[in-house]
């Protein structure tokens, strides 16, 4: 089974945790649009949907589904996610697609954090997908040299914008043995939106596609 099929498997169990009356949060990727081509979520009677960018906006307008504001809720019942890494203890890394703001935002909003992978995400230790930063454009440079000096090796991301007008820098080579820790001693630089490190609010339950399965794994906080 190639990783794509495993998108599939994970997408269509996350899909059967979906019901009436809920406000269900998406994610951004390519796993979560497996997700959106399969759940068909207008056969729901949702309470509201809200969207962690542009893109999976867009995705939802094309299912004739409006995607609302966070703020329209005092909570979002199910947020459902991909991740670039995760650990067992469901820290992640994610930011690949740049959302990780967003992302995060809802992650906070949610009751209940559902995040789908495949095996090939699943490490011991985050840092060997190179962290996504979203920085004010004016700091960058000195968030750069911020990292440098936390033993990473910073790149811009060439030609990216976030859909909040931020750039993204890619932390190269850390090795994040404490994501809660790392992740309050990067929000504190000036100038960082978000670091992609979902320490303190990490996933509820992580679903992993393997070759064969799905393993359900519920986190205990
Ligand atoms: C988007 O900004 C990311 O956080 C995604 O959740 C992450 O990159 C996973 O994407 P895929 O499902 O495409 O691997």
């Amino acid at each position: 089974m190639d990783q794509d099929q495993k998108k599939v498997r994970v997408a269509e169990v996350a899909a059967s945790k979906l019901s009436d009356g809920i406000v269900l949060g998406v994610g951004t990727g390519s796993t979560v649009n497996k997700f959106l081509e399969i759940a068909n979520l207008s056969q729901f009677r949702l309470k509201g949907v809200v969207s962690s960018s542009n893109a999976t906006t867009e995705i939802l307008r094309n299912q004739n589904i409006f995607a609302e504001e966070p703020n329209a809720f005092d909570l979002i019942d199910l947020y459902i996610d991909g991740a670039d890494e995760s650990t067992i203890h469901g820290h992640l890394i994610k930011g690949g697609g740049g959302a990780l703001t967003r992302e995060k935002i809802l992650a906070q909003y949610a009751r209940e954090f559902i995040c789908i992978i495949d095996d090939s995400k699943l490490v011991d230790v985050l840092g060997a997908f190179p962290l996504p930063i979203e920085v004010i454009p004016m700091a960058s440079s000195l968030v750069a040299k911020r990292m440098i000096s936390l033993g990473g090796q910073p790149q811009l991301r060439e030609g990216f914008i976030t859909d909040n007008g931020n750039l993204i820098l890619d932390v190269y080579n850390l090795k994040i043995l404490n994501p809660i820790e790392m992740e309050v001693v990067i929000n504190q630089i000036p100038g960082v939106v978000t670091a992609g490190i979902f320490g303190k609010r990490g996933a509820d339950k992580l679903l992993i596609a393997y070759a064969d399965s799905i393993k359900e794994i519920g986190i205990n906080v």
